[in-house]
C-alpha cells in the first residue's frame, strides 16, 4: 500500500492553483496504459545522457510511467489515486487534475498567461492539458491546500488527524541524495561565496526531491512548470519551514529570488535581495552582458533556395515527425505535433532558422528578438533531397540537439494513414 502512496508522493509534485472549493466527482479510468505502452517499446531509442547510476537528468517521461506502475499496483486510475490517498486525508478539498475535472479557465483559477512580443497574453487552454502527462506534474491547487501539502511533509507524514498515511522512513528516504548533481546542470542556480554575499547550492538528487542548502540550512525542493505555470515548493524541514510559490507567467529567476527573501524574513535576517536590487539579478553578483543569445541577424532575406530538397517529413523515434511542407507562395512551413511555424534563411544554404506560430508563438517570440530554433539539413549526395535534419534551441545550451531522419515516400503514405485512422 505505502509503496503506491510513494509513487504518488513522488509524482504530485507540480502544482497549481486554483480557489474553488467543489467536492470531486471521480470516475475510475486509466488513461494513461496506452500512452505508456507505447512509450516502453519507444525507450529504447532514447540516448544515455550519462554512465547509469552516475548522474541525474530530469525526464518527465519516467514520472509517467510511476504514476502508471501506480495504477497496475493499485487497480485505480491516476485520479482516483490521488484523490482517495492525497486529496481526501489530507482534506486538500481545492485540488484537482487539470484536463480531468478542472479545466485552467474556470471559474476562480489563475488564468494562463505568456510574453508574447512584449505584451502580456492570455494563452489558449489547450496546451496545458498534458494527458497523458497527468503525473508528471497537472494538479490545480490553492494555497489553503499546498499549505495542508507542506504541513503534512513537515509532520513526516502525519495528517492533520493524526492518521500515519506514509512511513516516515519512506518520507526520509525521499529527501536523502541518492545522486550527486553534477555542478554543470544547475549552474543557473548555485550562489557561492565570495562572488554573492550569502550561498545556495543544489548537491543532490533524492527520490524527487533536489537536494540543496541555503544560508548553510538544509533544503529539498521540487519545481513546476507548463507553459505560464511555474511553480517551486521548498522544505526547510531543521526550521519546520514549507514555502511555496507558484506563478501564472514565466517570470524566469523570480521564483527563486522571493524564495530567498521569505526565507530571510523567516530567519530575521535582512534580505539580500529586495525591491532596489532583485529586478536586475543576477546583477550585479554576475555579469550577464554579451551573454544574451544571437538574435534576428542571423536571418539573410530572400527566398531559400531549392525549397523542395528540404521539403518531407523526418522522424525522429522517440520524439515523433517534423513535417517541412512548401505552400504556393514556396515559404517553407513546418508542423511538428502541435508547433507550427515558418523556416527563414541563413547565409548557410543548409541552415534554416524556424520561428514557431499558433497556439505555442510565445516559445519563440517571447520580446522583441526572436529565439530562433536551428534546423540544420544534411545528406550526403548533392544530387537528391536532404536526408537529415539537426533540431537546436540556442536557448537550451550547445548539448541539446535532436536527430531526424528523413521518411521515404512510401513510408510517409503509411505514417499518413495511420495517422489518419487514430
Ligand atoms: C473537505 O471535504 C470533506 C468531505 O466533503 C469535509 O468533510 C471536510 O470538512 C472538508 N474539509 C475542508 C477543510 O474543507
Ligand atoms: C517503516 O519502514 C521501515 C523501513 O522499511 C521499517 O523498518 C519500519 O518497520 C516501518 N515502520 C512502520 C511503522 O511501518
Ligand atoms: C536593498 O539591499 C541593499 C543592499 O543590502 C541596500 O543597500 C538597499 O538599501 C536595500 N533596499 C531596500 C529598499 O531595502
Ligand atoms: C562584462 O562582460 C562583457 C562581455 O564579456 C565585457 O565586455 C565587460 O567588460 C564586462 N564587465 C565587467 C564589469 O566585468
Ligand atoms: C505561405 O505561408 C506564409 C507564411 O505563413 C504566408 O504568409 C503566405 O500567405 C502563404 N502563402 C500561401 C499561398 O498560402
Ligand atoms: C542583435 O544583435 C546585434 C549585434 O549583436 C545588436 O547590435 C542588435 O541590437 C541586436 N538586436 C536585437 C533586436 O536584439
Ligand atoms: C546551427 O546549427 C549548426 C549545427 O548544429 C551550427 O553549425 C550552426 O552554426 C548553427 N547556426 C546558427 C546560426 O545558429
Amino acid at each position: 500500500m505505502s509503496t503506491v502512496l510513494t509513487l504518488l508522493c513522488l509524482c504530485s509534485l507540480t502544482l497549481w492553483t486554483t480557489a474553488d472549493g467543489k467536492v470531486l466527482t471521480p470516475q475510475l479510468t486509466s488513461r494513461i496504459g496506452a500512452f505508456v505502452e507505447n512509450l516502453m517499446h519507444r525507450l529504447q531509442y532514447l540516448t544515455a545522457s550519462g554512465q547509469f547510476r552516475d548522474e541525474y537528468n530530469y525526464n518527465n517521461w519516467m514520472y509517467l510511467l510511476a504514476g502508471r506502475v501506480a495504477e497496475v499496483m493499485s487497480g485505480a486510475s491516476w485520479e482516483d489515486l490521488l484523490h482517495q490517498r492525497i486529496f481526501q486525508p489530507l482534506q486538500m478539498n481545492d485540488s484537482r487534475v487539470i484536463g480531468f475535472n478542472v479545466e485552467v479557465d474556470a471559474d476562480n483559477f489563475a488564468l494562463p498567461y505568456v510574453h508574447v512580443r512584449n505584451d502580456v497574453v492570455l494563452s489558449d487552454p489547450v496546451i496545458y492539458n498534458l494527458h497523458p502527462g497527468e503525473p508528471a506534474g497537472s494538479i490545480a491547487s490553492s494555497a489553503d491546500d499546498m499549505v495542508k501539502w507542506l504541513s503534512w511533509h513537515l509532520r513526516e507524514g502525519v495528517t492533520s488527524d493524526g492518521d500515519v498515511i506514509l512511513n516516515k522512513t519512506t518520507l526520509q528516504d525521499m529527501y536523502t541524495p541518492h545522486v550527486i548533481v553534477s555542478p554543470q546542470k544547475l549552474t543557473a542556480d548555485i550562489m557561492l561565496k565570495p562572488q554573492f554575499p550569502v550561498t545556495y547550492q543544489d548537491y543532490g538528487y533524492g527520490y524527487g526531491w533536489v537536494t540543496s542548502s541555503y544560508r548553510g540550512y538544509p533544503v529539498v525542493w521540487h519545481s513546476g512548470g507548463i507553459n505560464s505555470y511555474n511553480t517551486r515548493l521548498y522544505l526547510l524541514r531543521d526550521l519546520d519551514l514549507g514555502v511555496f510559490i507558484t506563478t501564472n507567467l514565466n517570470v524566469g529567476l523570480t521564483i527563486q529570488e522571493i524564495f530567498y527573501y521569505i526565507t530571510d524574513l523567516f530567519l530575521g535576517e535582512e534580505p539580500w535581495l529586495n525591491t532596489t536590487n532583485a529586478c536586475q539579478f543576477p546583477q550585479p553578483w554576475v555579469n550577464t552582458t554579451g551573454q544574451t543569445p544571437s538574435n534576428d541577424t542571423i536571418i539573410v532575406p530572400g527566398n531559400i533556395e531549392n525549397p523542395q530538397d528540404f521539403v518531407g517529413q523526418y522522424e525522429n523515434r522517440l520524439f515523433g515527425n517534423i513535417v517541412v511542407a512548401q505552400n504556393g507562395s514556396n515559404e517553407l512551413l513546418v508542423t511538428y505535433g502541435r508547433i507550427t511555424g515558418k523556416l527563414h534563411k541563413t547565409k548557410d544554404r543548409n541552415v534554416l532558422m524556424m520561428d514557431i506560430d499558433g497556439l505555442l508563438e510565445f516559445l519563440t517570440h517571447p520580446g522583441d528578438s526572436v529565439q530562433y530554433l536551428n534546423l540544420t539539413f544534411t545528406r550526403g549526395d548533392q544530387n537528391v533531397k536532404y536526408q537529415q535534419l539537426v533540431l537546436s534551441w540556442l536557448e537550451q545550451g550547445p548539448s541539446e540537439t535532436l536527430v531526424y531522419s528523413r521518411v521515404s515516400a512510401a513510408a510517409a503514405a503509411a505514417l499518413n494513414l495511420i495517422n489518419l485512422m487514430r
